[in-house]
């Protein structure tokens, strides 16, 4: 295997934004995994798609970045492969104040701005161009979609999916496994699991 070798998990579109941020921070991608059948064999995004997750499994001491953007089935994959070296990753141009702990499996994409003393989980996406100021503190597997802007201060809960484009003003604790809306002007605390939309955000008519 090359140097700095790293495999993806999920051959989508968001496992080529992975690949994108790899290649900028020095690393080889040598592969992809996937488990759409159809995949198998094929060239994707010039690196073959060498098997599912049952092919996966036999690999000795992997290292691996998670290319699936879908919370649940990222989650899902992640934690059966637990003892894989999940890589975080950080984009050559994004900035993250060396005053800022990130956690294993963590990406960081292109633009991105991480401000002092925030603390980024495991296994979060913090995507193209979303910034997170001051102080902020980011759960294991939450979601910060891109273009997104997280004020000082601001909690998002594990397994959160903030959507694009949506303003967290500063203090906000956005709850465990809650939904921002794309677009969406977060005032309030968010409770736990519930989805919000709108400016100011409220909860979703068909929640
Ligand atoms: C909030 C969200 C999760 C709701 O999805 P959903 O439950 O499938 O909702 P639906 O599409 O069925 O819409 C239900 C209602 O909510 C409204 N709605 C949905 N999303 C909305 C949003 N972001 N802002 C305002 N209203 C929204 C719809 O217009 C609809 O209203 P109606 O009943 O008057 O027609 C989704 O629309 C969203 O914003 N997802 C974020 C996407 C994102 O960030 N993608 C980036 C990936 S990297």
């Amino acid at each position: 295997m090359r140097k700095n070798s790293v495999y993806i998990f999920g051959a989508s579109g968001h496992g080529k934004v992975v690949a994108g941020a790899l290649i900028s921070a020095g690393y080889t991608v040598c592969g992809f995994f996937d488990d759409d059948v159809v995949l198998h064999g094929r060239k994707f995004f010039g690196e073959p798609v060498l098997g599912g997750q049952e092919d996966f499994a036999v690999l000795e001491a992997p290292v691996a970045v998670m290319g699936i953007g879908n919370g649940r089935i990222r989650r899902m994959i992640m934690e059966r492969f637990s003892l894989v070296q999940w890589l975080s990753v950080i984009h050559r141009t994004a900035w993250v104040d060396p005053a800022v702990t990130v956690g294993g499996g963590t990406v960081i994409f292109a633009g991105a701005v991480v401000q002092p003393d925030s603390r980024i989980g495991k296994h979060c996406i913090i995507n193209t161009g979303a910034t997170v100021d001051h102080d902020c503190v980011v759960g294991d597997y939450a979601h910060i979609c891109p273009g997104v802007n997280l004020a000082g201060n601001v909690t998002v809960g594990a397994g959160a999916w903030v959507g694009i484009g949506s303003q967290v003003i500063q203090g906000v604790t956005i709850g465990a496994h809650a939904v921002v809306g794309a677009g969406a002007t977060v005032t309030r605390d968010v409770p736990e699991g519930v989805t919000v939309v709108g400016t100011p955000a409220k909860p979703n008519r068909t929640e």
